[in-house]
């Protein structure tokens, strides 16, 4: 009974931020940053908190899965921004959506890779035959670490939360089938937020530097993250005894549509094969994965048995894949959009 994805949601904040209006805050230009790219927007949480959206996406995974929030036996929450250091967003969503005391609830922090980093986990714990049914969520609100001055950073990140419920089906030809996961603390500064930890707790001084913004050394995070991706795929696909060509959906984090592309280009996978929505989001940390892969079964097109191609990479420098046979039939109530209009922000 292998571990597989019964339902998926996403949750948008309202604010739209387009490159003609972040023409007007630095020294860029639309051009530039769709060129180097693929990002044309991206949403801004003004009103709603990091557990807002994640609560919201949670809440439209459940209604997919057909399940009620009692169901949900442990709850783990994937963000580069959780809304306090603690408690735990997991706790706040678990409050907010009603779930029940008897749970697993956490934070899990592996920042763009953490929602493959949650599915592992989810992966295992199922596995493990103690829960049934573990909701994992990806929510962030990114964009309160961006410092709005600097244009090698804001053009690139905006907010979202998707989500999904792992559980297990009697199909074993289904689920999820292999995983490569990778951590390389020496490359930490190369993408961080110094500040507002223990390590540099803040002060006027940490502030005045700018400290809590984040950080990053832009070209060597894309050329580590093609080489190390593009190996943990072949990796993922080796253990699963399969193929490029036996790909149907290449999902990498969506961070840049640039990177996506020489990652699929050196695995040899064709251009249809690849899911895009950096356009409209930019980088949503761990939120990216759940809310492109919601995206895709919600247009239809994902079918019983199509094989998925995860990946993902981040801060840490963490990154890794994951092989995703999808086991569930296109669910009537989505199709028709009533849960779309009923729930999402967007
Ligand atoms: N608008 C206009 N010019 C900009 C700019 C912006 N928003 N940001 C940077 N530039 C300038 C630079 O200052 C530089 O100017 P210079 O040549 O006069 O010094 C020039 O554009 C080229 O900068 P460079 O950093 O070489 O560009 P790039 O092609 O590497 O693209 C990134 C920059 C950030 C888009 C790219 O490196 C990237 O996406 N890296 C990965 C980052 C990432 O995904 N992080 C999250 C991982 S989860």
């Amino acid at each position: 009974m292998p571990a597989t994805i019964l339902g998926l949601g996403m949750a948008l904040p309202k604010k739209v931020l387009t490159n003609f209006d972040l023409e007007k805050m630095v020294d860029t230009s639309d051009k530039w940053i769709f060129e180097r790219t693929g990002i044309k927007e991206r949403r801004v949480a003004e009103n709603e908190s990091c557990s807002d959206l994640g609560a919201l996406a949670l809440k439209n995974a459940l209604i997919d899965a057909d399940l009620s929030p009692e169901e949900v036996d442990a709850l783990i929450v994937a963000s580069g921004s959780p809304e306090m250091i603690f408690p735990s967003t997991a706790c706040l969503i678990q409050e907010k959506l009603g779930l029940k005391k008897e749970i697993l609830a956490f934070d899990l922090q592996a920042a763009c890779s953490g929602f493959l980093y949650g599915l592992a986990v989810a992966d295992a714990l199922i596995n493990s035959k103690a829960y049934k049914k573990v909701a994992l969520v990806g929510a962030e609100k990114i964009t309160a670490f961006v410092d709005w001055e600097d244009r090698n950073t804001c053009v690139l990140f905006g907010d979202g939360a998707g989500a999904a419920i792992i559980g297990s089906t009697p199909q074993a030809e289904f689920g999820l089938v292999s995983f490569s996961l990778y951590a390389d603390g020496s490359k930490a500064p190369l993408l961080c937020i110094p500040a507002g930890g223990s390590g540099m707790p803040a002060s006027p001084e940490t502030i005045k530097n700018k400290k809590h913004f984040i950080q990053m050394q832009g070209r060597e995070v894309f050329k580590l993250a093609v080489k190390n991706v593009a190996s943990a795929c072949q990796e993922v696909l080796k253990k699963a005894k399969l193929f490029p060509a036996d790909v149907d959906f290449f999902l990498a984090h969506q961070a840049n549509e640039r990177i996506i592309n020489a990652i699929a280009s050196q695995l040899g996978l064709s251009a249809e094969k690849i899911v895009l929505n950096i356009s409209r989001y930019g980088n949503t940390s761990a939120a990216s994965i759940p809310i492109a892969l919601t995206e895709i079964y919600n247009s239809g097109k994902l079918k019983k048995g199509s094989v998925i191609l995860l990946a993902a990479f981040g801060s840490g420098l963490t990154w890794g894949a994951a092989l995703l046979r999808w086991s569930k039939d296109f669910s009537r109530k989505v199709k028709n959009g009533e849960r779309d209009a009923e729930n999402q922000n967007n």
